[in-house]
């Protein structure tokens, strides 16, 4: 299944071959499905986006290229795609996020690609982590990623009409987010545990929430700009603040200039209602 938002400010034609990158790249990584290789899924898909992205018509520079953390294949940061011209893109792709569960065998892995206007996309500088927020538009003004989760899940109940008891929360399955996971329960809202892969959490919980109503933790910060991309476009609300997970990640950050206190808005993430954002599950 791909899913394709935004596509009213772009060219038809330039939708169209995202969309066959996404679904190459998926194609390609359903041929390593539990295989137990992650490394050569990630390869798969990145050889078969990079191919479909060569002549596609526009001028893209890769800003966000999912992959740098983990030396994975990967779609290099500075890399030009298209064969040029209108429009000029700032590009954030991670060719499959979700890669363990390809090569575990296991659903919930996306080829994802999204584009903005050239220059709007936040960039990271090697910081790689970053703790998310994510709603949907229901949630304007009512959570803030600066409020405990009680008081996050209290206010987004009385929003939406339903009982704390009735809200589900999407949260990465890691260490980190145990304590969470504790807060999240100890409210009184149920934990969806995604084992891999927040980018489809963040559009399911943006879409308004049909099995998904908020996505709270730390994730990758290049899959928060992609997912930031996608709930733009989705008018969903989205909050990040950069969180290092290694004293060397920390340097990295500091040495970049980024304030570690302050917030990203959406609008901070991806500056420009003019974003493209294209994904294929892979099984
Ligand atoms: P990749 O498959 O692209 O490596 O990312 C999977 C993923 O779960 C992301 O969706 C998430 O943002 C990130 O990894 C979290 O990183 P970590 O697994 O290191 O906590």
């Amino acid at each position: 299944m791909t899913v394709v938002l935004g596509a009213d400010s772009y060219p038809d034609a330039l939708v169209a071959r995202l969309r066959e990158s996404t679904e190459a790249a998926a194609a390609a990584s359903r041929q390593w499905l539990g295989k137990h290789d992650k490394n050569a899924a990630d390869a798969a898909a990145t050889t078969a986006m990079r191919r479909a992205l060569a002549d596609a018509p526009f001028t893209g520079t890769v800003v966000i290229g999912e992959g740098e953390k983990d030396h994975a294949p990967m779609l290099a940061n500075g890399e030009s795609l298209g064969s040029g011209g209108e429009p000029h893109s700032d590009v954030a792709v991670d060719p499959l996020d979700g890669t363990r569960l390809t090569a575990e065998g296991i659903p919930g892995s996306i080829c994802v690609i999204a584009l903005a206007p050239r220059g709007s996309m936040f960039d990271p500088v090697g910081v790689f982590y970053m703790d998310k927020l994510i709603c949907g538009a229901i949630g304007r003004g009512v959570v803030d990623i600066r409020r405990s989760v009680v008081e996050n899940l209290t206010a987004l109940a009385l929003a939406k009409g339903v009982a704390v008891t009735q809200l589900r929360v999407a949260v990465l399955d890691k260490p980190r987010h145990v304590q969470l996971v504790a807060d999240i329960r100890s409210a009184g809202a149920r934990v969806r545990l995604v084992g891999e892969g927040d980018v489809s959490a963040a559009i399911a919980a943006a879409s308004g929430g049909s099995d998904v109503d908020l996505v709270l933790g730390i994730g990758g910060t290049p899959e928060g700009i992609i997912a930031a991309c996608g709930v733009r476009a989705l008018g969903g609300v989205m909050q990040g603040r950069l969180a290092p997970q290694s004293d060397e990640e920390m340097a990295t950050a500091l040495a970049a200039g980024h304030d570690l206190a302050s917030i990203l808005e959406l609008d901070d993430l991806v500056r420009s209602d003019e974003v493209l954002f294209v994904s294929t599950r892979v099984l």
